[in-house]
């Protein structure tokens, strides 16, 4: 984690994720399953605004980019063309002592990643596709494998998508959805699992311009981690060397974040060749060329695609937001704020907050309400007018229960921009308190001005 945000423990984020309701174990009742998880009413929350955010960007704000929904499913000869079958495996020994079962390239070099001593088997290779059977009979041919990309199934629709949408080179498909490997050692949280999302984009182009493009792209993308609240100190890129490429690839870059655990990558960003739609059209027997009508060229397109993790980007973006402070115990006094020490009491008049700073458009909750007090009908009955009319526009939440103080301490450990506080007040002159969740300052707003002096930060 870098010098001017403190580090966080993934203990400690993990513990509000489930406590708030962010990110739950899989099947959790049954003493969980490594490497799934599910995620709660906020989570879900955060990464739809995630997948909004990157769709907006990429699709509706574009001419040149159109959708795609393929099915998870598809025919088991796209991942022999692919590569997948024969290549898309990881290196993996057992351990005959703890009966483990290690990645071979990531193993400590002394003892067994359980801390004993090791006995290893020869390294063989673990295949990271789920497969499954298509039909009632188990049988070889009924064969079929879990997406372990969403890429693959753009460059089967290749011809569909350019047919309909009438689009010319450049222009790029996208997809989001679920892919799945059966990853050897799922670890650091949700960074690593075995069923995620991905937001893909594959990016057609001119041979010949493939540098020009992806270079373009990892400056698109750097500019929208900005945009959800990833700020540029914490990200990085990881340019490939070119032995680390792929025989086909001309170039590759990585984004990084700087995670607790490490400074590592959200998305690739691949110049891929010609490399898929060639192996397709190889394997298919059917031709993937593209028919440029002005210099009346046919080619196989090249492609340039940055590949994106959801999960990952919603973990950033926890990590990000996830501040402990302590903040003096009269909160509308004012008052310095101060960065809470590990393991110690705040000093007196202070107490500790957590508060997940998110960016407000991605934050999963935008305005909450407060009736003063639950037992004042007629303070409940305005307050309910005001979340009425805001909940119509924005995620807005209602809380009447306990201390204006406790609530307020509640919507920050969950990242709500704003809380809007009625009071007596209010029945007089029709204004109510509204409060930053960052800075904890109040100011008066008359009620009808209320969706304009939100919508300067929620859009
Ligand atoms: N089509 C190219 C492709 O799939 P990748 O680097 O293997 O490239 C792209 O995956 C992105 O998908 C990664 O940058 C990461 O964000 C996400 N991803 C990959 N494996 C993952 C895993 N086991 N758990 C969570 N996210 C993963």
């Amino acid at each position: 984690m870098s010098k001017d945000k403190p580090t966080i423990t993934m203990e400690s984020l993990a513990s509000l994720c489930k406590r708030r309701g962010f990110i739950f174990q899989s099947s959790e009742i049954y003493g969980g399953i490594n490497g799934f998880w599910d995620y709660g009413p906020l989570g879900v929350e955060l990464k739809r605004n995630i997948k909004e955010s990157w769709w907006r960007a990429m699709v509706r704000d574009r001419e040149d980019i159109v959708g795609l929904d393929a099915s998870i499913i598809m025919h088991p000869r796209i991942w022999e063309a692919s590569g997948h079958v024969q290549g898309f495996a990881d290196p993996m020994v057992d351990c005959k002592k703890c009966k483990g079962r290690w990645r071979a390239d990531q193993l400590p070099e002394t003892k067994c990643p359980q801390g004993g001593p090791h006995e290893y088997t020869e390294a063989r290779q673990f295949n990271l596709m789920f497969k499954t059977n298509v039909g009632p009979v188990e049988e070889a041919s009924a064969v079929a494998y879990l997406r372990p990309e969403t890429a693959q199934g753009i460059f089967a629709q290749f011809n569909n998508v350019l047919a309909v949408s009438r689009q010319k080179i450049p222009f790029g498909i996208a997809q989001i959805g679920k892919a799945f490997r059966n990853e050897i050692n799922p670890r650091n949280y949700t960074f690593r699992s075995r069923e995620f999302e991905q937001m893909e984009l594959e990016f057609f182009v001119k041979p010949g311009t493939d540098a020009e493009w992806h270079e373009y792209w990892v400056k698109e993308r750097m500019k929208w981690y900005q945009t959800i609240g990833l700020p540029e100190g914490h990200l990085h890129r990881y340019v490939y060397p070119k032995e680390e490429l792929a025989h086909y690839a001309s170039a590759c870059v990585d984004v990084m974040y700087d995670f607790p655990f490490g400074t590592q990558e959200l998305e690739g960003i691949a110049a891929r060749g010609d490399y898929d739609l060639r192996r397709h059209q190889e394997f298919s027997g059917k031709s993937m060329e593209y028919f440029d009508d002005e210099t009346k060229e046919k080619f196989l397109p090249h492609v340039v695609e940055p590949s994106a993790g959801v999960d990952r980007i919603a973990l950033a973006l926890l990590c990000e937001a996830y501040t402990e402070e302590w903040v003096p115990t009269a909160e509308a006094a004012g008052g310095e704020v101060l960065a809470a020490e590990p393991g110690k009491q705040p000093p007196q008049g202070y107490e500790p907050r957590v508060v997940m700073r998110f960016a407000p458009r991605i934050a999963p909750v935008k305005v909450a309400v407060f009736p003063l007090l639950k037992n004042k009908p007629e303070l409940v009955a305005k307050s309910r007018e005001v979340f009425e009319m805001l909940r119509k526009r924005w995620p807005a939440f209602w809380d009447q229960a306990g201390a204006i103080g406790r609530r307020y301490r509640r919507q920050d450990e969950i990242g709500t921009p704003y809380g809007i506080t009625i009071d007596f007040d209010t029945l007089q002159d029709n204004t109510v308190t509204l409060r930053d969740r960052d800075t904890m300052k109040q100011v008066r707003v008359a009620i009808p001005e209320l969706p304009s002096k939100l919508a300067e930060t929620l859009g």
